[in-house]
């Protein structure tokens, strides 16, 4: 029986007010990142912390959640301008982070960073990489790594990320993760725009295995959002047919960014979230549980594609 996540919340009185909790919020400009943090400030979150490029809309959030939040919350927002193209841009935004926050640590690290599947319209970032799968994928290893491995989360901190999730890339080699190799060998745009969604997934899926299997003082949580009509949804950016399999996916099951975000606060928040759900790390669009993809189920696979992936964004074991 899938969770009614905002009835949840309601019922259960969840509230943060007095919990002195710091939440960090990327990609919480817009879609589903800002209504994340909308809810958290609506519940009583003391800190939130917005993390994105767009200025403007950064600071039409600060206000925004200034008007939700209970008085007694006292709640303190800040906004940390933040690229997360290449690896440079990762290592700042970590740090910038990592300062901000300072020595309590961060509570809830929510990553909802959007680099779409660019199909044949690869762009490369500085490092040479596929800059969507790169802010898409990479950064979430990232900030992830470099905010666990340097003192960044608070005791019992929760790590989300929300993307696709589940799906597998059997054919990935680790030496071309921008899938170069189908670019030039000239499969089409809707062939390689599924190969994309799948390797972000399957990367996702690893990295979060492997961040739950290396630190296991801490909760790294992989869910998918379903389809969600956000602000800047733009069907026009998919290829082909699968243009109309979203189209009708998002009639038939489709949600607005504020109702979706019921389903990651009520994993982070819901006093009876892992009675209810169990512990598991990865889960669909209404937390019903789900499977890693194949690929990312196989250790030696995780483990070569952390390294590798730890090469890309340039960090050393710490
Ligand atoms: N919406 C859906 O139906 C759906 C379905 C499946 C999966 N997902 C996944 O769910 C996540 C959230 O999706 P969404 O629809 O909420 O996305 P969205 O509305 O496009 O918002 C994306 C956020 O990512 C930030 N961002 C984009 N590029 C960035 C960069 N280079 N550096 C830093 N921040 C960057 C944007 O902020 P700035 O513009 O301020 O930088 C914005 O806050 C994404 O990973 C998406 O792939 C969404």
């Amino acid at each position: 029986m899938p969770i009614n996540a905002a009835a949840a919340l309601q019922k259960q009185k969840v509230s943060l007010v007095g919990q002195n909790k710091t939440a960090v919020v990327v990609g919480g400009t817009l879609g589903i990142g800002a209504a994340t943090a909308r809810l958290l400030a609506k519940l009583g979150c003391r800190r939130i912390i917005i993390i994105g490029r767009n200025e403007t809309r950064g600071r039409t959030m600060l206000q925004r959640m200034k008007e939700l939040a209970p008085k007694e919350s006292d709640l303190v927002v800040e906004f940390v301008k933040a690229d997360l193209s290449d690896s440079k841009g990762m290592q700042d935004a970590a740090r910038v982070i990592q300062e901000t926050v300072g020595d309590a640590g961060i509570d809830y690290l929510i990553m909802t960073q959007n680099g779409t599947p660019a199909g044949r319209n690869i762009k490369e970032n500085a490092d040479g990489h596929d800059t969507a799968f790169a802010v898409q994928a990479i950064s979430r290893f990232a900030l992830a790594y470099l905010l666990t491995t340097h003192g960044g989360l608070a005791p019992n901190a929760i790590v989300m990320s929300i993307a696709n999730q589940g799906q597998t890339l059997d054919s990935l080699d680790i030496d071309d993760l921008s899938l170069k190799a189908q670019l030039k060998a000239g499969l089409g745009a809707p062939a390689l725009f599924m190969n994309q969604s799948k390797r972000d997934s399957m990367v996702l899926d690893s990295v979060f295995e492997e961040l739950n299997v290396r630190y296991p003082q801490h909760r790294y949580y992989s869910i998918w959002p379903g389809l969600v009509k956000t602000e800047e949804f733009d069907l026009g950016l998919v290829p082909g047919y699968i243009k109309i399999m979203m189209w009708l996916g998002l009639k038939l099951f489709g949600t607005t960014p504020d109702q979706y975000a019921n389903f990651p606060v009520y994993l982070l928040l819901a006093p009876d979230a892992q009675d209810k759900l169990g512990s598991g790390k990865y889960f669909d669009r209404v937390l019903n549980p789900t499977q890693l993809g194949k690929w990312s189920k196989v250790p030696k696979n995780r483990e070569a594609l952390w390294e590798k992936l730890k090469e890309i964004v340039g960090v050393r074991e710490t």
